[in-house]
């Protein structure tokens, strides 16, 4: 080796060290960590963090809404309780879920997540049976926020909302009584929403809701006492490994949907609720979606009594038209003590087989 080469070496040398110091300052500063305490203001710890900030949230109840809007904030929670503040400001989750019906203003969100230049569909009329406004558009996903451990109880519309995000993930939160959700993320990517416990103390309207853009991930939760507990609005969305207990409709697969993968999840026991006001009752149900992939569930006491005329199905598959259910794949399921084990009224084709039930017969395949 000449010698002018090796100066050259040492050169690129140093300054590759140099760059990767200069490039160091944003890694410490985004590795920084902030402290909230009980009587603290968590919205305020939000809107002083830098990119990669960890907001720690100490025990305590905390009646805020929350707003994050910045890149890499992740809040943790550790016996850390949200509850609405005394009265609710507008913020950009506000009528997310609509009006609400007795007309005493809009739906509000606990935490909001939300991207910016984001186009929410029309607003929703003030009726009953609405869902959510629908992402028309994304200027810019708010990308990586996190938010972990923290309980969040009794928001007029979401406990929790992902809207317009990029690798937001929901962990280990404990929500209660999100009056029209528990979680919600829509018009977000590659969302991951795992391991938290969503619950109600009556019977309120649905539990986890994925209306995304792609990649959706909803796993390792578990679901109670919601008229609908998993919402499945997005193509190839991954629900896996989830337990949904004590409702009306376990898991809904929404007309168009195609490709959404339902599997390892245990759905159990219809909410007297819904027998009392002859709802009916379905564990899984396909409706006009395809290539749906409903493999190794455990579906047991979905049941209205038997009421004639009303629906109580441990899995069902129905036409939408003009959307019907075809290529679906239903196999390798655990059906036990539902009114109807397996109840397919749509058309197909659609594969169904190897399931295991409790009533075998011409019904189960
Ligand atoms: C925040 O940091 C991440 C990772 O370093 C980066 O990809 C992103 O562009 C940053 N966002 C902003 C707004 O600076
Ligand atoms: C349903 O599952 C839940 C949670 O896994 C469990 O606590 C409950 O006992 C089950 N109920 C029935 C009727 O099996
Ligand atoms: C959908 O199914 C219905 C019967 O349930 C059938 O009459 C109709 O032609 C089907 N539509 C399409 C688009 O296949």
């Amino acid at each position: 080796m000449s010698r002018p080469t090796r100066v050259t070496h040492i050169a690129l040398l140093l300054a590759s060290i140099l760059f990767s110091v200069i490039n160091a300052t944003p890694t410490s500063r985004s590795a920084s960590t902030i402290t909230v305490k009980a009587g603290q203001s968590i919205q305020s710890a939000i809107n002083q963090a830098a990119n990669g900030t960890r907001i720690h949230v100490e025990a305590g109840t905390y009646a805020e809404q929350l707003l994050i809007t910045k890149d890499g904030i992740k809040l943790v929670g550790k016996n850390a309780i949200l509850v609405p503040p005394e009265t609710y400001a507008t913020n950009l989750c506000t009528g997310l879920a609509g009006p609400l019906q007795s007309d005493t203003g809009d739906t509000q969100a606990g935490i909001c997540i939300y991207g910016s230049g984001v186009v929410l569909g029309p607003p929703l009329p003030p009726s009953d049976g609405q869902e959510h406004r629908k992402v028309t558009c994304v200027g810019a996903y708010v990308k990586d926020v996190s938010v972990e451990g923290f309980e969040v109880n009794g928001f007029s519309g979401l406990n929790i909302a992902v809207v317009g995000a990029q690798n937001a993930e929901v962990r280990k939160n404990k929500v209660s009584d999100g009056f029209r959700y528990g979680i919600l993320t829509v018009g977000s990517k590659k969302s991951l929403i795992t391991r938290n416990t969503v619950s109600s103390s009556d019977l309120k309207f649905i539990g986890i809701c994925m209306d995304d853009k792609s990649d959706v991930s909803v796993t390792q939760n578990e679901i109670s006492a919601y008229y609908i507990g998993l919402c499945v609005q997005t193509n190839k969305a991954d629900v896996g490994h989830n337990k949904v207990s004590n409702i009306c409709i376990g898991a809904f697969v929404d007309p168009g949907i195609d490709g959404a993968s339902l599997t390892h999840n245990k759905f159990n026991g219809t909410n007297p609720i819904c027998v009392f006001a002859g709802l009916g009752s379905i564990g899984i149900a396909v409706v006009g979606a395809t290539n749906t992939n409903v493999q190794h569930n455990d579906v047991s006491g979905i049941s209205d009594g038997k009421i004639p005329d009303n629906i109580a199905a441990g899995i069902a598959l129905f036409d939408a038209p003009p959307t019907n259910a075809t290529k679906n794949t239903v196999v390798f399921n655990t059906l036990q003590n539902n009114d109807v084990d397996l109840e397919v009224l749509a058309a197909g084709p659609n594969n169904i087989a190897h399931n295991i039930c409790s009533q075998p017969g011409p019904g189960c395949k």
